[in-house]
């Protein structure tokens, strides 16, 4: 991931994490067609500088156990690779701090895709409702969707993580809204149907996306939404930015101060069409086309973020988006009729 160590609010409001594309106020757009054989296995798609950290051997906790104890059954070396990398990362997140500006109502920022996302969460919400935060990590975002006031979930590779998660939800007065589970985004341990709404923050970039999307299909109750925000690959600026030039002077590679792991890949159109093959119905809002180059003029980053948002509609704009937030609908009568868009 590319965003700073900071939290929900901070970073929804943080000029480098965002910025605007979204296409919620024209016809909602479709998914391509999923290719016909879902990929198993995924390859780094940038040249990460091959940061392999050292494997553990603690594993995570069988179906149906919900527990942070370590068990016999195996990760996968990325998994195991990810969960080295955040039981190490966490320990910069001790001191995070969560911000609710983006559900307070004071303010909106529908050009910011954090903000956008928390407010879609928000709408979603009525009294009662169970939300499961999707690789929760530190829990900041756990602790807004609990001040909405959802009874949240939050599942996380990282057992360091989730003790960060606890101590947050303690500090925040919310520990009796929360429970936090080491568990896999591939294998959920969580009832079918069990949540209202699924809400994942920067993490299906981090996971095989087949197996964790049909993992949150199927917890999502009848009726369910789900939201995520990821980053998107776009060939022409990743090109660019992957060239040797560009990368001398920005750094990609994995490291711990830029919050890259040697793993994490932005989604491409083939990851949204195998999502959209398992949600037939669906909506992507688009984000950051200029605003990739307020790191070159430093300064005011929401004007980057609202001059994208005043370019949504020109054609092709949306095309070159590099942060995308999805609307994910579980209907049972889904697979009988063709894809849709909500
Ligand atoms: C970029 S962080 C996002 C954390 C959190 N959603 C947030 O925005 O603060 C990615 C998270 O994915 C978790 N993760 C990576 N692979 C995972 C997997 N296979 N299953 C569950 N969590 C995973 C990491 O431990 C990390 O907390």
């Amino acid at each position: 991931m590319t965003h700073k160590p900071v939290i929900a609010g901070a970073r929804a409001g943080h000029p480098r994490a965002v910025s605007v594309m979204p296409g919620w106020d024209r016809p909602a757009e479709a998914l391509p067609q999923a290719p016909p054989d879902p990929r198993r296995h995924r390859s780094v798609e940038h040249d990460v500088g091959g940061q392999h950290l050292p494997q553990s051997g603690a594993a995570i906790a069988p179906r149906g156990t919900m527990t942070d104890e370590p068990a016999e059954q195996a990760l996968t070396p990325r998994q195991q690779r990810e969960r080295e990398y955040y039981n190490q990362y966490s320990q910069q997140m001790k001191d995070a701090r969560v911000d609710l500006a983006a559900i307070a109502g004071k303010e909106q920022r529908p050009w910011n895709p954090y903000w956008h996302l928390f407010a879609l969460v928000k709408e979603r919400y009525t009294p009662g409702s169970r939300l499961l935060d999707f690789g929760c990590g530190w829990g900041t975002n756990s602790a807004v969707f609990a001040h909405i006031g959802y009874q949240v979930q939050g599942f996380d590779i990282s057992e360091r993580n989730l003790e960060v998660a606890r101590q947050v939800a303690e500090k925040e007065g919310i520990a009796d809204q929360v429970n936090f589970s080491v568990q896999r985004a591939e294998a959920l341990e969580y009832p079918d149907g069990h949540f209202d709404v699924v809400a994942g923050v920067d993490i299906l970039h981090h996971v095989e996306i087949s197996s964790a999307i049909t993992e949150c299909r199927r917890v999502l109750r009848e009726g369910g939404v789900a939201f995520f925000i990821e980053p998107l690959n776009n060939p022409l600026f990743d090109y660019v930015r992957n060239t040797r030039v560009v990368r001398r002077f920005c750094p990609n590679d994995a490291s711990f101060e830029r919050h890259i792991t040697c793993d994490e890949r932005k989604l491409t159109n083939k990851d949204l069409a195998v999502i959209g093959r398992i949600f037939p119905r669906h909506r992507i809002d688009r984000f950051r086309v200029a605003s990739r180059l307020q790191v070159l003029f430093p300064g005011d980053g929401m004007a980057w973020e609202k001059l994208d948002y005043s370019l949504r509609f020109v054609p092709l704009y949306g095309s070159l988006a590099g942060t995308i937030v999805l609307t994910l609908e579980k209907k049972a009568e889904d697979h009988k009729s063709s894809a849709c868009s909500l």
